[in-house]
């Protein structure tokens, strides 16, 4: 173990050689392996981003219980990417020529013999997972339909091809034909249906490569894939009064949560926070308030900019309306939203006083379900650095067009 941490701190400072190292080495010495991989230069950074952020997290965590459940869901997901039991050697001969090609004179025997039965470990814990997972690799879903609202939201309703199981609030992985080879995460928008149909509510990225497929150019009748549900901000039923902060199409998750309540209603006080950073419209916000009317437990709030004033504005007044409604040391507080917004909110909540481990969200995509607050696997790394504004919701207003 401790070869293992002082190794890796060496290779940790050269990271970047590293990594390019080891996709050289893995692409040359074995050329198929390159077809799994997004073919864009740009996703393939963010993988060398991950692929390190989750060496770092197994070698944080070799030692602690959550790490075989979180390896054997990450191998599990990984049948998605059309990886198999294959591949895991290839893998680890090139991280070990890796390591060993960056980390020089400081590499010895005892540190190769300490990285390759790490890395065994890993890798049988996800072929593990793999082989146990009785689940299929992915769920192929029929697009049913296709409201857009604006330019640059839409809502698409799928139905799975075979039983798929959820818990509202939860998240799955995500992929189109249109763009072979590249998953990103949505939230799922609904408790599940008798009828087994899901949501998603995608709001388009500026040149983002799956959003714009997903609201821009998906029809009824296309077939997507998905894979497992996952994800930690599901709603846990404790004795305490709840607060749900949702922005753009973080409200996705919640409505799956409110559905839930308005089924199962809470013994506490809801309170709904809606943000929306620049237009005066929210894409849902009849069902919104029709919850507010119709149910005595909640209480909603909107929070938009004033007429006129950027959508930065909208982050004073959500400041505002927090520090107005006290009491955050007693709630559960469930966020959701871009990745800045719920880094900025956790931030401000744990100044009014709200306790870190009973603010709930799901921020980075995790591989599994098993890890604890604060060990998650992917860090922000340069994902979020320079990225274009998102979009929060719809900007026209108008009533959604149906495809
Ligand atoms: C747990 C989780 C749940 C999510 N749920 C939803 C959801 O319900 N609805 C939804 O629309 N999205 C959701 N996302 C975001 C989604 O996974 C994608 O990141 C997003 O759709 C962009 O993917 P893309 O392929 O279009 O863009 P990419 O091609 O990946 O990115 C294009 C550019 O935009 C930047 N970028 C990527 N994501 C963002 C972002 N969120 N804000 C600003 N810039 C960005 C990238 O750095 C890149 O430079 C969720 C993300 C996570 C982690
Ligand atoms: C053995 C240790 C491994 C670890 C710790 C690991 C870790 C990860 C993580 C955390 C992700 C992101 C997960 C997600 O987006 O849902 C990922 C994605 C991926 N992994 Fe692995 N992985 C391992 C082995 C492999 C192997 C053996 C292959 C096959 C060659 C592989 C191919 C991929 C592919 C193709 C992706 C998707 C890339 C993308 O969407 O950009 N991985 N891996």
């Amino acid at each position: 173990m401790r070869i293992l941490k002082s190794s890796f701190a060496v290779v940790e400072r050269r990271a970047e050689h590293a990594v390019k190292f080891f996709y050289s080495h893995l692409f040359w010495h074995n050329p198929g392996v390159r077809e799994l991989f997004p073919a864009s230069l740009e996703d393939m950074e963010r993988q060398r981003d991950r692929l390190f952020a989750a060496l770092t997290h197994v070698i944080a965590h070799l030692e602690n219980e959550t790490l075989v459940p979180y390896l054997r869901d990450l191998g599990r997901d990984h049948r998605k990417f059309m990886v198999g039991p294959e591949h895991y050697a290839a893998v680890g001969t090139s991280l070990i020529a890796a390591l060993a090609e960056t980390s020089g004179s400081a590499w010895h025997p005892q540190a190769e013999k300490a990285w390759s039965e790490a890395y065994q470990f890993i890798a049988d814990a996800m072929i593990d997972g793999a082989a146990l997972s009785e689940e299929p690799p992915w769920w192929d879903v029929e697009v049913v339909r296709h409201l857009l609202y604006g330019q640059d939201i839409a809502v698409l309703t799928l139905r799975p091809r075979a039983a798929f199981a959820h818990l509202p609030g939860q998240y799955a992985s995500v992929s189109s034909g249109r763009v072979p080879t590249t998953w990103r995460t949505y939230s799922l928008g609904n408790a599940p249906r008798a009828d087994g149909t899901l949501d998603l509510h995608v709001s388009r990225i500026e040149g983002g490569r799956l959003s714009t497929a997903l609201v821009r150019d998906t029809r009824p009748g296309d077939v997507l894939r998905i894979g497992a549900a996952g994800g930690q901000m599901t709603f846990r039923r404790e004795d305490r009064p709840v607060s749900l902060i949702a922005a753009g199409t973080g409200w996705a998750p919640v409505r799956a949560m409110l559905e839930d309540l308005a089924q199962h209603p809470p013994d506490q006080d809801v309170r709904l926070f809606v943000v929306a950073r620049d237009a005066a419209h929210l894409y849902d916000r009849p069902l919104i308030d029709q919850c507010a009317a119709a149910f005595d437990w909640l209480s909603v709030t909107y929070i938009t900019p004033a007429p006129g004033q950027h959508r930065n504005e909208a982050t004073g007044r959500l400041a505002t309306a927090l520090s107005n409604r006290g009491l955050w040391p007693d709630q559960d507080v469930y966020l959701s939203g871009p990745p800045q917004f719920i880094q900025e909110t956790s931030h401000l909540l744990e100044g009014l006083g709200a306790r870190p481990d009973r603010i709930f969200y799901d921020s980075v995509p995790a591989g599994g379900r098993g890890q604890e607050d604060g060990d998650r696997p992917m860090g922000f790394g340069e994902w979020f650095l320079n990225r274009p504004a998102p979009h929060w919701h719809n900007p026209s207003g108008r009533a959604p067009r149906e495809f």
